[in-house]
């Protein structure tokens, strides 16, 4: 196991309720000025935007409305969020949604900060921001985690990458697993299979070795299994969608992660996917994760083979290990075939194969795990997801 530090900024309040009861506490630390964020409507639909009102009216703080935050959000509308901020004296930021609201916020808060053009002085002077409006997260879709972390994935339209900005962590996050419950199921399914995403992208990151945060790792991937099966059937189920929304939460509050050196290659892959085509986070990734560890396992078999045993239930007998190994990954192939998400590029709408040379020309390549990649090859696994 690697040295480590750890220390979690967010307090979390998990539960039916968590608002009502936990955030006119939170709110009674923080300034008048409020800038309320969300995404194009959800809320409006689903009474959460009107119960977070009430309770800002009345803890007496003045709302600044800031709606319209779109899926894979822009850094143009962080910009938009920070002058707003800064011309309302905004002193609190509440986000309300999922990953995109909380990433764009986490930006807003750094950027009202300072005059300092933040996508400068994090990709050109390899700085990063120190000052921060503090924020709240209010999570009503899971699986990316957001609001456990401080890492933003924010889509720079001009310079056409969909890359991490480092922001604000949220003071504390508000987990109420009824209000996902509006989520369309897709959406449900693909945060799920974004948690097992991040899941795997940690196991599978250096070193190999056995040790705790990968055992507990296991826990958590099989849980997010069976859960998903839970609700392919009984798609309200409120413990299932429970299980997955703590889920989220534990694959990026950095647990899973102490002593390793995540990798996160199918991430830097997927993103610049996103920034060429708009593409939905957890869809992507389930298209290029069995054609990445088809390239990927042979450097580290053994790892794969446990994978294949404990998460994925494989028998290993009359296998050798680079067999057991590849049948983990024709199970985690075949699971998304089961979940409904999409196995390939063109079922996503994804044909031109130019749009894949510009993703492994530009995504970012990572050495955290068994295997480091070049761009050719990337190519080469991308053009198989086809
Ligand atoms: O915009 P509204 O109308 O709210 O609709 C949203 C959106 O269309 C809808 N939605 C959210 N809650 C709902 C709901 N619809 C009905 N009922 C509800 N309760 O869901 C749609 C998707 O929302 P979005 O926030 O985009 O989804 P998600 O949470 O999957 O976030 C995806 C973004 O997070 C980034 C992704 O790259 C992508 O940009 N990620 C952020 C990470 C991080 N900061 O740690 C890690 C991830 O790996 C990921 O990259
Ligand atoms: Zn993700």
């Amino acid at each position: 196991m690697n040295d480590f530090v750890y220390s979690y900024p967010t307090k979390v309040y998990f539960g039916v309720g968590a608002a009502a009861k936990h955030l006119p506490g939170e709110l009674a630390k923080v300034g008048k000025t409020v800038l309320l964020a969300y995404g194009g409507g959800s809320v409006k639909r689903n009474g959460v935007y009107d119960e977070i009102c009430g309770i800002l009216q009345a803890a007496g703080k003045t709302v600044v409305d800031f709606p319209g935050v779109m899926p894979n959000p822009t850094y143009a509308k962080v910009q938009e969020g920070a002058a707003l901020c800064r011309e309302r004296g905004v002193d609190f930021i509440l986000a309300v949604g999922g990953g995109s609201v909380f990433d764009c916020c986490k930006v807003i808060a750094a950027q009202a900060m300072t005059d300092k053009d933040i996508w400068e002085l994090e990709y050109a002077d390899h700085g990063t921001p120190t000052a921060f409006l503090p924020m709240g997260a209010v999570v009503t879709a899971s699986g990316t985690g957001a609001e456990m972390n401080n890492g933003a994935v924010i889509t720079n339209e001009e310079k056409k990458i969909k890359g991490a900005v480092w922001g604000a962590s949220a003071s504390f996050a508000i987990l109420d697993p009824t209000y996902t419950l509006s989520l369309p199921m897709k959406q449900v399914i693909s945060g799920a299979f974004d948690t097992l995403s991040h899941c795997m992208e940690t196991y599978f990151g250096m070193p190999g070795a056995d040790n705790l945060s990968d055992r507990m790792n296991e826990a958590v991937m099989v849980s997010v299994i069976e859960n998903i099966r839970v609700l392919l059937h009984d798609n309200l189920n409120l413990t299932a969608r429970s299980e997955l929304e703590w889920a989220s939460a534990m694959a990026e509050n950095g647990i899973l992660k102490i002593g390793k050196v995540t990798d996160f290659q199918g991430h830097q892959i997927e993103h610049q996917l996103g920034a060429y085509t708009d593409c939905n986070h957890g869809c992507g990734l389930a298209v290029i994760h069995p054609a990445l560890y088809r390239h990927m396992y042979r450097e580290a078999p053994a790892r794969f083979a446990r994978f294949a045993q404990v998460v994925w239930g494989v028998d290993p007998a009359g296998r050798t290990e680079e067999e057991t190994a590849l049948a983990g990954i024709d199970a985690l192939a075949a699971f998304i075939k089961e979940i409904g998400l999409p196995t390939t590029f063109t079922e996503m709408g994804i044909t031109d194969e130019s749009v894949l040379r510009a993703t492994a020309d530009t995504c970012n390549l990572t050495a955290g795990c068994c295997k480091k990649f070049d761009r050719e090859e990337i190519f080469q696994l991308l053009k198989e997801c086809l």
